[in-house]
């Protein structure tokens, strides 16, 4: 029996993949889906004739049945669509970026803890198994002392009409640091440019300063002739690469770095640091979608009301960033403090 009843709302690119995978899951159903778009539906309906279908989302928020809503429409929906359905006492599962602003997002978060209900937000790379083990690696202390994030994430992507190159792919790599990493950033910095009349961005780096001295630095790009879904973790002990597309070993980690003499021994500078070059290790890391582990946890959490990995707190926490990194866009790219 799956107890948990699921409307979906949005049924675009993402939606579609939520839909496959919640009916897949043991725990939920999709019973209503809903789209502005006739024909998205119709698809939906072509596909699993049971889903009741709806243009209006307010439908799916009045039907009793439905015990949680997942969105997947474009961002500046985000908030209205989430605060209904949290007033009417459902749960929700809501795609990345989560708001369009922290006020948005406090709101939200704020709502759900009043209402008693999960809010999930979709950060889906924190549910690969990559990421699982780099975040291990990272608390059994294999990896040492964390020097830096490096992240790109680049290909001749899909121009956004509402949000920048920042908003629409930073989210994954922002999640990801503050999931391995556990702390905010001290302070942010985004340089990016426009090259269609639109005025928004397609091209950025932004660099996240924490505080000691590991620093995350983030190129995402719409306007790249090659696809790259690349991160690059370095630490004192061990350093890990993480390819997204590398259909072998998506995960390598390296037996790589450098260790200096102490200061007051008399050698040169140059004999001071000494490399370590160690063998490269690529471990099995089964593959499931992480959608499928997403869902699970979804649903888990529902069921026994436990706080999701991915909750509107943390969902805050990157929107935090996000906006920042809007404020240093809009100043030339200074750094504005967090
Ligand atoms: N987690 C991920 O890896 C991932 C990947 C892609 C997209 N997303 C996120 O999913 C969301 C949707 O992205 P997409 O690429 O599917 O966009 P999309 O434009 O392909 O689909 C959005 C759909 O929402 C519908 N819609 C808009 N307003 C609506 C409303 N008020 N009521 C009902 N339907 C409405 C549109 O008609 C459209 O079909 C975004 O937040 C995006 O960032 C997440």
């Amino acid at each position: 029996m799956k107890d948990i009843k699921v409307g979906v709302i949005g049924c675009g690119y993402w939606g579609p993949n939520l839909i496959r995978n919640l009916n897949e899951n043991p725990d939920t159903d999709v019973v209503y889906a809903c789209d502005l778009d006739k024909g998205k539906l119709e698809r939906i309906k072509l596909r699993y004739p049971n889903i009741d279908t709806s243009m209006d989302y307010k439908d799916l928020l009045r039907d009793d049945r439905i015990d949680a809503v997942a969105i997947a429409t474009p961002v500046f929906t985000h908030y209205a669509i989430a605060y209904e359905a949290i007033e009417r006492g459902k749960h929700v599962l809501i795609e990345k970026p989560f708001t369009s602003n922290v006020r948005e997002a406090e709101s939200l978060v704020d709502l759900a803890s009043q209402k008693g209900v999960i809010l999930f937000v979709d950060h889906t790379y924190l549910y690969t198994g990559e990421i699982k083990r780099i975040k291990e690696l990272v608390n059994s202390g294999d990896i040492g002392d964390l020097y830096y994030l490096d992240a790109v994430r680049i290909n001749l992507g899909l121009f956004q009409q509402d949000i920048n190159v920042i908003w629409d792919l930073a989210p994954h790599d922002i999640s990801i640091i503050d999931h391995i990493f556990g702390e905010d950033p001290v302070s942010v910095s985004a340089n990016g440019t426009s090259h269609t009349s639109s005025g928004i961005e397609d091209v950025a780096f932004v660099t996240l300063k924490f505080q000691g001295s590991f620093i995350a630095h983030l190129h995402i790009n719409w306007l790249s002739p090659v696809k790259i879904r690349k991160i690059i973790l370095g630490g004192s002990k061990k350093m890990v690469v993480f390819d997204d597309l590398d259909t072998g070993s998506k995960l390598k980690i390296y037996d790589k770095g450098i260790m200096f003499a102490r200061v007051n021994e008399k050698v040169s500078y140059t004999n001071r640091i000494q490399y370590r070059i160690g063998d490269m290790h690529a471990p099995h890391i089964e593959s499931v979608e992480a959608l499928q582990v997403m869902i699970r946890h979804f649903a888990e959490c529902v069921k026994k009301k436990k706080r999701p990995l991915s909750d509107g707190v943390a969902g805050l926490r990157i929107v935090r960033i996000l906006e920042a990194t809007e404020k240093s866009l809009r100043k030339g790219g200074i750094k504005i403090d967090i």
